[in-house]
């Protein structure tokens, strides 16, 4: 069985943004349908009107080009009332409905502090949910299709649902936990860490940012985001009217340029542009869109600061600015709320 729901996750403070997002995704599909978001929960639950409608949407969604939710989800509906005796009983009856067969079983509740509350129940209910699956048939195989998913929202309540291994993201709640690197000298280095394994696939940082690479880092201070080129081996130009980390600079492998990021040029094409300037998130869109066009860099990953107000309209907005920059096509671009992310998403942009 299918289930017929949209379960994303999310940081606390966006539910909205990923409401308007599922809602704009299942427009598209022609699906219509009604959005649970509440505020800072850090998840929303879309339900279309029509059930079979809800189970086509489901099969449809690309997660890659989601920007807000973290994972999403396909779930039923919330199971409530869990009976402290018995929690695991309703819930592997609801996950056999599902299927028989998955890649592995995650035991999730939302990004928030009431969320993390639920963390030690999950833990203490794992082997009883293992046993009771067990006995209902249920097995686990890493080469399994979909993941099964259960998610706590209360002590008595969770969604049980389902995800496709292939089309969602790997990390349990669709968190990337890194460890802080003790040499580098902002925690900004997290987000471009984080953006450099949503972005680019392990197996092709051979060809496409291997050592001997080139890059500018626009908005380079104190030298986060340098730290992780540098420790890739790349040579780095980095741009900013700020203090560059000494010990990075001593690397040999950067350059600091006193210069403003938006009227920096290279005298020859980097192979990488990367940029963290606080500036408006179009003019840091057109800017990146400029770097691609004029085939300054072949490659970029920046960061757009949102406003407070029509965060999910700005990410549009720069969309369609980098759409139009470059003429509509030639070019691959993805936009993601990353974990280290606070209000702000982190995109990539490449030629095709
Ligand atoms: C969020 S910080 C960058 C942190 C850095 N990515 C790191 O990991 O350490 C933003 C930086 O952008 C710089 N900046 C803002 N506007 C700029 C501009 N027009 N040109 C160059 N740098 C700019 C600021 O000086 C500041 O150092």
């Amino acid at each position: 069985m299918r289930p017929p729901n949209l379960l994303a996750y999310c940081r606390a403070g966006f539910e909205r943004e990923c409401a308007q997002e599922l809602t704009a995704l299942a427009l598209d599909m022609g699906v219509s349908g009604f959005v649970k978001a509440r505020p800072d929960s850090g998840f929303a639950l879309f339900q279309a009107h029509q059930e079979e409608m809800g189970i086509e949407l489901g099969k449809h969604v690309e997660f890659r080009r989601l920007v807000f939710p973290r994972q999403v989800v396909r779930v039923g509906e919330l199971l409530q009332g869990l009976p402290t005796g018995d929690r695991a009983g309703p819930i592997v009856a609801a996950a056999r409905a599902l299927g028989t067969r998955f890649a592995e079983l995650t035991l999730e509740m939302p990004d928030t502090n009431d969320g993390k509350a639920l963390s030690s129940l999950a833990r203490t209910l794992k082997p009883h949910l293992e046993k009771g699956l067990a006995r209902a048939g249920v097995a686990f195989d890493p080469k399994a299709e979909e993941r099964l998913h259960v998610f706590f929202v209360g002590t008595a309540a969770a969604y049980v649902g389902t995800s496709v291994v292939a089309n969602s993201a790997t990390w349990p709640m669709g968190i990337v936990r890194l460890r802080m690197p003790s040499s580098a000298p902002s925690r900004s280095t997290l987000k471009l860490a984080e953006a450099l394994i949503e972005f680019i696939p392990q197996r092709e940082h051979a060809t496409r940012l291997a050592p001997g690479m080139t890059a500018a880092d626009l908005g380079a201070s104190p030298g986060g985001w340098t730290w992780q080129l540098v420790q890739r081996g790349l040579s780095v130009i980095a741009v900013d009217n700020g203090e560059i980390d000494r010990k990075l600079l001593d690397s040999g492998q950067v350059k600091h340029r006193r210069d403003d990021g938006f009227h920096f040029r290279p005298s020859d094409p980097f192979d990488w542009m990367v940029c963290d300037m606080v500036e408006s998130p179009s003019r840091i869109a057109r800017l990146a869109a400029r770097w691609i066009a004029e085939r300054w860099c072949r490659e970029t990953i920046f960061n757009l600061k949102l406003p407070m107000k029509k965060r999910y309209e700005e990410v549009e907005r720069c969309r369609a600015l980098i759409d139009e920059a470059l003429g509509g096509g030639g070019y691959f671009l993805r936009m993601k709320q990353l974990y280290h992310d606070r209000e702000e998403v982190t995109a990539h942009l490449a030629r095709r």
